[in-house]
């Protein structure tokens, strides 16, 4: 076996701080149905959004070793807020191929019409100097509308996808940019995904929604093709998935959210 076919045989690692990565997992698994995938969701730290940036980067640090220890070729953060704060740091301590994700602001700035563009996200991605970057880079003549989101991904967490406390939240955290005028919703957070048939309702037909799960997925793939790690396409691959929260939980809502009642394994402290 060539060292580039050892390589290309080793499993993708990806995190988020809960089961809102899922959403981008979802998107490997359709793009690139051969690899082997290791999920890791952070549900004893979950919300990242309202903490400390040295706080987060500690969390992806500790996830993304656990990760490397299974011997992942790439590994993907699921996660905007944990991208925004850690994932330069952790670029500059692993020499694999680290995937983060940011909000859509450029896609979203080519697409709207009437240039007017909401943000729904994290308080602490919002907050990040990464974010002002993006919006510096790529709003162009757009006009950006951020809103944070607290609670939502806790609905998400909890399996809230389309009862009443998902929807008063939606409307709260939507009206602002409703009343912007918005044409092009950007969602910031992985977990929201799981709320677009709720939005959508809300936000109704004619406006766009930006996600970027789909856009990890391609960058994935491309940094795997240049370095010739692509797994061999004839086989299927495997999913595993952990939580640093409880299982029996996690499990439930994993279901729900993946599909096939997979099963969570619970990560010790001393390996997450
Ligand atoms: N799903 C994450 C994101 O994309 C993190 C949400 C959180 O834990 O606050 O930002």
């Amino acid at each position: 076996m060539t060292p580039a076919t050892l390589a290309a045989n080793r499993p993708i690692g990806v995190f988020d701080s809960g089961l809102g990565g899922l959403s981008v997992l979802r998107e490997i698994r359709t793009l690139l149905p051969a690899e082997d995938l290791l999920y890791v969701a952070d549900a004893a730290h979950v919300p990242y959004g309202n903490r400390s940036p040295a706080q987060i980067r500690a969390r992806a640090e500790v996830l993304t070793g656990f990760l490397v220890g299974r011997g992942v070729k790439s590994v993907v953060v699921a996660c905007n807020t944990a991208t925004a704060v850690a994932v330069t740091d952790l670029r500059a301590r692993w020499s694999i191929p680290i995937i983060g994700m940011e909000p859509a602001i450029k896609p979203a700035a080519a697409l709207t019409r009437n240039g007017i563009v909401g943000v729904l996200a994290t308080e602490g991605t919002l907050a990040s100097a990464r974010f002002a970057g993006l919006l510096e880079q790529y709003a162009g003549r757009a006009r950006v509308v951020t809103q944070p989101c607290p609670g939502l991904v806790a609905a998400v967490e909890a399996g809230h996808l389309d009862g009443e406390h998902a929807r008063a939240l939606l409307r709260r955290y939507l009206r602002p940019l409703q009343e912007a005028r918005a044409d092009t919703m950007i969602l910031g957070c992985t977990h929201y995904s799981f709320l677009v048939p709720l939005i959508r309702e809300l936000l109704g037909p004619d406006v766009a929604i930006v996600d970027t799960g789909y856009a990890v997925a391609r960058q994935l793939q491309r940094r795997l093709h240049d370095g010739a790690a692509l797994c061999a396409p004839a086989r299927s691959g495997t999913e595993h998935f952990w939580t640093t929260g409880d299982a029996v939980t996690g499990a439930s809502v994993l279901n729900r959210l993946w599909g096939g009642a997979p099963a969570l394994q619970a990560l010790r402290p001393g390996e997450g």
